[in-house]
């Protein structure tokens, strides 16, 4: 590894680092800033471009996705016919992106393994620029463009040369090559299909004009998957800004799950910084694993939902698919294009297929005093029709606060089917004294009417893979047992966003209708 390649992997990698352990951040951001910025800066300035970049372009066999048995030539047409080249059908193009060894990285053969078993005919061309990709990272940045330049050239003798509409052309380009493809699409004379980009590289693209990086006029259709965006700092080794037609980003952009980038950050002391250049690895490479995942699993097709925030989807807010509101993530995605860019979230499992189950859930907590916000940790317990998911935990943004309804995510790995019972508990959490705790433990679901209580009614569910609504009421309102679980089973109501509303006003006759009202069971919980 060369010096400044070392360095930059060092900058970039403890910029992570400084974004997230907040302990470390005083520390290292002064010395890493003073060291590292400033010779990155004079690289930035100095133009290092030169016209040696070369692209070379290999179409790859089904049977042999890991060698490079055949060369396309621009200018020669015979090499299209001696690869067998076939110009009815897709052609995809796989750009690599920054290497540190010169060699493909072992994601390539898989990639162009899953391109073959869903596409039989399709042209599979991987484009080799390792000589340039090869350079400290900023001057391999550089050369994204000249690169691209040439895989336009590529792509304009193959459109001469064989007819093939260019619609039938998609690019996926992985880091640095996402930025390729960018390039690549906005110098054909043609526009290409579609370009996907996976992770695309954050250093010296974050924040830059569209024309300098991979934007949504590279393309008909431009999809992104982010999943290592990070960093305030302006270094991220993933870009963060939305940058194609739909922008997804699952887990939030970063923190993949199985990736254990936290418990890496926490070795940094006793390890060095090594401790996390695999962890950093994963989080990166992921995009491709989940792209090539939607290639294979067609059937367990993860969805994605538009969300204004990722906090907001954390909270379950975003599980609508009306008006296109959600998608495939991946290969299926439908293109959707919009004058404004559409960002859209998932979570995922740690592994292939990495698609979960989402669900969103309402609760409104109900007391006739104000209590102070309550921090409680809560555990839910999901039973369907094809299984259950227990002790799934539900992230508190926020406070609980009486008379409001707190909405909530909650994921599952496996598909429970349709939602029949759920258990709903209070577990230890670290923020209260083991005093309180016991407190509302014992007093918890008493049946005790006090007005102190709070109240659960009903919870509601949207089920973001199947857009059911369910409302789930409590199971035996008069339980005797003081328990902090307690059971709601699947009722009839109407899922609404407020609660419903009693007419202020109610004469003699309409007492029953009103009386059926107020004997919806709840859950009461005292402090
Ligand atoms: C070329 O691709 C088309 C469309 O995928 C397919 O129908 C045809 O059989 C292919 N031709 C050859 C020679 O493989
Ligand atoms: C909550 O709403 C109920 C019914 O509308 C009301 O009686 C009660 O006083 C409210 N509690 C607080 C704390 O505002
Ligand atoms: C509860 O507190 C809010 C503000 O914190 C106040 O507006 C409201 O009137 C209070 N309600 C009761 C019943 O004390
Ligand atoms: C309600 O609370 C008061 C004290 O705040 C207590 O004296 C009373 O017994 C409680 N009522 C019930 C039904 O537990
Ligand atoms: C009962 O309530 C409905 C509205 O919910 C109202 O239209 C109707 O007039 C009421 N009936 C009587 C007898 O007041």
């Amino acid at each position: 590894m060369r010096t400044w390649q070392a360095r930059f992997l060092f900058f970039a990698v403890l910029n992570a680092a400084v974004q997230c352990v907040t302990s470390l951040e005083e520390e290292l951001s002064d010395s890493i800033l003073g060291n590292f910025l400033d010779p990155l800066k004079d690289l930035l300035e100095n133009n290092h471009d030169s016209n040696t970049a070369i692209a070379k372009f290999f179409l790859r066999k089904p049977s042999y996705p890991d060698n490079d048995l055949c060369y396309l030539i621009p200018g020669k047409p015979e090499s299209l016919t001696a690869c067998g080249f076939n110009s009815t059908a897709k052609t995809f193009m796989v750009i690599h992106g920054w290497t540190l060894s010169g060699m493909f990285e072992s994601w390539m053969p898989k990639l162009v393994s899953a391109l073959h078993e869903r596409k039989r005919m399709a042209n599979i061309i991987v484009v080799d620029w390792l000589g340039s990709a090869q350079n400290h990272y900023v001057i391999a940045a550089q050369k994204t463009q000249a690169v691209g330049q040439e895989v336009a050239r590529f792509i304009d003798w193959i459109e001469e040369t064989t007819n093939i509409p260019l619609d039938n052309i998609h690019l996926i380009g992985y880091s640095l090559g996402a930025h390729v493809a960018g390039f690549a699409g906005s110098h054909t004379t043609n526009k290409v299909g579609r370009i996907t980009g996976l992770d695309p590289a954050g250093p010296v693209f974050e924040g830059k004009h569209a024309h300098r990086r991979l934007s949504p006029d590279d393309a008909h259709f431009v999809d992104v998957l982010h999943t290592f965006t990070r960093g305030s700092l302006g270094l991220s080794i993933g870009i963060k800004q939305p940058v194609g037609h739909v922008d997804i980003y699952p887990n939030g952009g970063s923190f993949q799950p199985g990736c254990n980038l936290r418990g890496a950050l926490e070795k940094i002391a006793n390890f060095g910084i090594f401790a996390i250049t695999d962890a950093v690895k994963c989080e990166h490479e992921r995009s491709i694993h989940l792209f090539i995942d939607s290639l294979l699993n067609e059937q367990e097709v993860a969805k994605a939902y538009r969300c204004g925030s990722s906090d907001m989807f954390d909270r379950g807010m975003c599980l609508s698919c009306r008006k296109s509101r959600c998608n495939a993530v991946g290969y299926d995605m439908s293109k959707v294009r919009r004058a404004r860019n559409v960002q859209m979230y998932t979570k995922t499992r740690a592994s292939m297929p990495f698609r979960v189950y989402h669900y969103q859930l309402k609760i409104h907590f109900s007391s006739k005093v104000n209590t102070s916000q309550m921090e409680p940790s809560l555990t839910v317990s999901l039973f369907g029709t094809n299984g259950e998911a227990e002790n799934l935990e539900l992230q508190l943004k926020e406070g609980i606060v009486s008379n409001k309804t707190h909405s909530f995510l909650l994921v599952t790995e496996k598909d429970i089917g349709d939602p029949l019972m759920l258990k709903f508990r209070w577990t230890e959490t670290n923020s209260w004294s083991a005093s309180s705790l016991l407190k509302i433990v014992s007093s918890w679901w008493s049946g005790d009417s006090n007005s102190s209580n709070m109240e659960i009614h009903k919870i509601r569910i949207r089920a973001g893979e199947t857009q059911q609504k369910m409302v789930f009421c409590l199971k035996d309102p008069n339980a005797p047992n003081p328990t902090p679980e307690v059971t709601f089973v699947k009722c009839k109501g109407t899922w609404r966003t407020k609660p419903r509303q009693i007419p202020q006003k109610i004469s003699q006759k309409n007492k029953s209708q009103r009386k059926h009202a107020a004997e919806l069971p709840l859950a009461h919980f005292s402090r």
